[in-house]
């Protein structure tokens, strides 16, 4: 991690307190479709991402594109109300910049969302999953290059990436509400492309259950950063091969129908972390 990139995350945690972001507890990061939530947060600021000194701007429809501070299931939360992705052509550490703002910011625990392609065929389109591991396939690593100790280890353990205590309060919250859950690991991918049903056969035989685009760098880093856990994936479509053919406008359709089971989940298990 050179100069420049602790002096940009110093740069944007200043300029986040400066706006009004006191002491949040815990970061969301919310995905395709899901960024609503972020609306229900109260005594909220909300400061769109191209205001932010270093933060890059998110591109994909559906993304918002803004950091919501504010009080939320009677928790300080950081929400980042769309995600960058590698795809869009940012590195590995750009997309993961939110997460080190987040833990210079104060941040203690991350609630990582996202859509994701059901593989495990036990899975059906609605479904919200609990990640409870994953595998980096994206083929690179946002720790790669010299380690700051001060930031993290430079050997980050992964053996618990998914918080074991976080994903038993997720089930036991959607339980609680009647939310049917799955469990498994989420695989992920660059993207843009959708898999091919090859690559989703390939997914299986890995041990993958939702396949997706993003997510994998933010963990690493949150474990990096010493941050607790979260992952729920929204499982928006059969993945590739299950279901004639695939696309964005689905994705969309189906967050957006279950995001009222999903607000109702994440908001609760926020008051629990
Ligand atoms: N593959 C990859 N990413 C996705 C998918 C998928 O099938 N659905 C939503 N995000």
């Amino acid at each position: 991690m050179d100069k420049a990139y602790l002096k940009a995350i110093e740069n944007a945690a200043a300029y986040l307190k400066n706006k009004g972001v006191k002491k949040p507890e815990i970061g969301l990061i919310l995905g395709s479709g899901l960024g609503e939530l972020a609306d229900e947060a109260t005594n909220s600021v909300a400061i769109p991402y191209e205001d932010i000194p270093g933060f890059p701007v998110s591109t994909v429809e559906g993304h918002a594109g803004k950091l919501v501070y504010g009080s939320l299931g009677g928790r300080k939360v950081l929400a980042m109300q769309g995600r960058f992705h590698f795809y869009e052509g940012y590195g590995v550490k750009e997309v993961t910049f939110p997460v080190r703002i987040m833990k210079a910011l104060g941040v203690t625990s991350l609630v990582v969302t996202n859509a994701a392609g059901g593989v495990n065929e036990t899975f059906t389109p609605g479904d919200l999953m609990i990640i409870t591991d994953h595998i980096n396939l994206t083929g690179d690593n946002p720790l790669l290059g010299p380690n700051n100790s001060e930031m993290g280890p430079r050997f980050t353990d992964m053996s618990v990436a998914y918080d074991k205590d976080y994903q038993v309060v997720v089930e036991k919250v959607a339980e609680k509400h009647g939310i049917p859950v799955q469990k498994g690991v989420y695989l992920g991918l660059t993207g843009p492309t959708y898999e091919t049903p090859a690559e989703v056969r390939m997914v299986r035989t890995l041990g993958g259950d939702a396949v997706g685009m993003s997510t994998v760098p933010e963990v690493i880093v949150a474990r990096h950063a010493g941050l607790r856990v979260a992952g729920v994936s929204c499982i928006t479509n059969y993945a590739a091969g299950m279901q004639e053919t695939l696309n964005h406008d689905e994705v969309v359709e189906v967050t957006t129908r279950v995001r009222d089971s999903f607000k109702t989940l994440v908001k609760e298990v926020i008051t629990q972390l």
